[in-house]
């Protein structure tokens, strides 16, 4: 039987099938070759795995829905690289599982938000957005000044090494000293300060 396309618009199983098997072959030719693409699998020149701390703040981002109004990725346009800096390259997100990309721009960008500012502006404008940014409309984050949780970290840190992130034994072992004592605001102050810092705009 030839397969025309009337027979294939009057029958509706055969047109489901026939659209799955479209759009997944086409899916699958788009997908697949990302993922041995030197370009999307090597790190960026100076792309390293979070050190601990900055792990422990990036988790926070995460628990806190900062992804909810910020997004971690400028796009190749000159209204993008002229405001946030150079545009982002894949290789710049191979140790983040997930990566934090984001659609939503409540607030700016902040792939490159690392020293842009001082610690000490972060811990203000996390603890009160209106203390340093009067017309901010960003939440106030003020129980972040608080002891964060430690005692998983080479639980997380092993769990990352399983899905490719090269930590070494000794990193691991030695990651409970790094972040002990240290405060929630600490950890997502020392993760802010190191987004995006391995590209610059002259790069
Ligand atoms: C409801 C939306 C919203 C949420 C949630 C939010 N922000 Fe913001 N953020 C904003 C807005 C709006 C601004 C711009 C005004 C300002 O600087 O406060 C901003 C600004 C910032 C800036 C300064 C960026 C720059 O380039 O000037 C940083 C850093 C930041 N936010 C971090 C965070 C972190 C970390 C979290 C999670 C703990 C978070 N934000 C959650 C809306 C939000």
């Amino acid at each position: 039987m030839k397969l025309s396309n009337e027979l294939v618009e009057k029958s509706l199983p055969l047109l489901i099938v026939a659209t799955l098997l479209t759009v997944s072959v086409g899916g699958l030719v788009e997908i697949v070759p990302l993922f041995f693409q030197k370009s999307t699998t090597t790190p960026a020149k100076g792309v390293t795995p979070y050190d601990p701390l900055r792990l422990l703040g990036r988790d926070i981002y995460i628990r806190e829905g900062c992804y909810l109004c910020h997004s971690q990725m400028i796009r190749p346009f000159r209204a993008e690289t002229e405001r946030y800096g150079h545009y982002s390259v894949a290789g710049e997100f191979v140790y983040d599982h997930p990566f934090q990309w984001g659609s939503k721009r409540t607030g700016p960008d902040l792939a490159r938000v690392g020293g842009r500012y001082s610690d000490v502006w972060h811990r203000a404008h996390l603890l009160n957005p209106r203390d340093v940014v009067p017309e901010s409309n960003m939440p106030a984050f003020f129980w972040l000044d608080r002891p964060a949780q430690t005692d998983n970290i080479q639980a997380k840190m092993r769990a990352l090494r399983s899905v490719g992130v090269p930590y070494t034994d000794a990193e691991i072992t030695a990651a409970p000293e790094a972040v002990k004592g240290k405060t929630e605001l600490d950890a997502l102050v020392a993760y802010l300060q190191g987004l995006g810092t391995s590209i610059k705009n002259n790069d």
